[in-house]
């Protein structure tokens, strides 16, 4: 069964720099953020840790052991793996949708990124006051010549590294840009905590306040753990099969959660510290990064530098992760239209370059691809995933993936529990809940 011809990562440390480039992205310093910001600090904050342990972390582990068992893309994975459960399919039919709706609005922002780049080599950022920050982020992003050459110029740099193929493209970057991204936050930290009036930034994220939670609080914070693990739409099946069997997938699972929330929250403790220090609010949405880190920059010695290697960054980080979305679609058009690699590549980044054009135009198509996708297609992946490991594959053969070749598989039973029953009902009710389907029933 295992076809030579297919590429797979060379070993431990570019699996977890891959899958870790893939979480790790806009959606740990831009998004996480500013919607923390918006459903009130802390309290998500402690809502998202949850779920990302008891939730992401299972089902994480349970799409990269799908994903490696069947050795395909992951409509073919749930094709191969049950041909006899088509219903399981869906899962990849979503997961290639989520990958065109996710992709379009992800490279927009990324695009946005890439103009601030732009931005700080020319210095064009220094000096500004933080009111005049904010209308620059606000005029940028709502006109539409400069964000859509962006967007087009982030989505050929993506099509460019999928074409190269797994282990020259994707891994060979992310294994060295990654720990950069995380010396840099770190510095920014460091500087956005000995700013005058730090503290209340630091309580806003840190300490919880109960009142503010509510259905749909709780229903964005599990969208976006999945969104940041970059979990329930077949991202991870997908990397999953590509991995070796020598590899240990918990310790991956692992190591791929712990690293995606450290940089979450130090963006955290970079951005809220210095959003009350300026003077704006925590809950200013998409532009809240953009917005709030110059202000930073004019404050530091050497913030020229700084501000462009941390764009540099960012765009990089998007990259990766955008990399692997294309990559659930191309190895879909690859494995089951039969198409070559450069041609699905080409299709694939065109169609989706279109619907980002759209997102450009219209707000709205923005907010629908973001919304339908991180609260509606992931969680209902991410249930169907659960299940597929507990129930239709089961503890035997859960147990005989995760030991392939001699590897060991702590917690099992554990990880069964959770993916039989906790993690479906768990995620099932909040999503009724969010959506406010059982305040119609009860
Ligand atoms: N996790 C990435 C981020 O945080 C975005 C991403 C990549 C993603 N692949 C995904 C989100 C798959 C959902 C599903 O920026």
């Amino acid at each position: 069964m295992d076809a030579p011809s297919r590429d797979s990562f060379s070993g431990k440390f570019g699996v977890i720099a891959a899958a870790a480039g893939s979480a790790v992205g806009l959606g740990n310093i831009w998004r996480f953020p500013y919607v923390a910001g918006e459903n009130g600090g802390g309290a998500f904050l402690l809502v998202y840790l949850g779920f990302i342990l008891a939730i992401g972390l299972p089902v994480m582990l349970s799409e990269l052991l799908i994903g490696r068992k069947s050795q395909k893309n992951v409509f073919g994975a749930f094709k191969t793996l049950a041909p006899d459960k088509p219903i399981f399919m869906s899962v990849g039919i979503m997961g290639v949708g989520a990958a065109f709706m996710i992709l379009a609005f992800y490279a927009v922002v990324a695009g946005w990124t890439l103009e601030y780049t732009w931005l700080a080599v020319q210095d064009g950022l220094a000096g500004k006051t933080s009111a005049e920050l904010s209308t620059l982020f606000k005029s940028f992003s709502s006109s539409t010549v400069g964000p859509m050459v962006w967007m087009v110029v982030f989505m050929v740099m993506t099509a460019g590294i999928v074409m190269g193929g797994v282990k020259n493209g994707i891994e060979k970057y992310t294994k060295i840009l990654m720990p950069m991204l995380l010396v840099i936050i770190i510095v920014l930290c460091i500087k956005a905590i000995t700013l005058d009036g730090a503290e209340k930034g630091l309580l806003f994220l840190f300490q919880p306040d109960f009142s503010k939670v509510t259905g749909s609080v709780i229903l964005e914070a599990l969208g976006q753990a999945f969104f940041s693990l970059s979990i329930g739409m077949g991202v991870i099946a997908t990397y999953g099969s590509y991995i070796q069997k020598k590899e240990n997938l918990l310790a991956t699972a692992f190591s791929v959660s712990v690293a995606d929330t450290l940089i979450a929250v130090l963006a955290g403790i970079a951005i809220f510290p210095a959003v009350f220090a300026f003077g704006i609010k925590p809950d200013a949405g998409p532009g809240l990064v953009f917005e709030t880190l110059p202000n930073v920059f004019n404050q530091m010695v050497g913030g020229y530098l700084f501000s462009i290697a941390f764009f540099v960054l960012l765009v990089i980080a998007a990259l990766t992760s955008s990399v692997s979305l294309l990559e659930v679609v191309v190895a879909y058009f690859c494995e089951e239209l039969k198409m070559k690699r450069k041609a699905a590549t080409a299709l694939a980044a065109g169609l989706i370059t279109l619907l980002g054009a759209l997102c450009v135009v219209s707000q709205d198509v923005f907010d629908v691809f973001d919304k339908t996708s991180s609260t509606i297609l992931l969680p209902l992946g991410g249930i169907l995933i659960a299940v597929f490991a507990g129930w239709v594959l089961g503890k035997n053969k859960v147990k005989e993936e995760l030991e392939a070749h001699g590897g060991k598989a702590n917690y099992v039973s554990v990880l069964i529990f959770v993916v039989k029953i906790v993690a479906p009902i768990a995620i099932g009710f909040v999503f009724l809940k969010g959506l406010g389907v059982l305040e119609l029933i009860f």
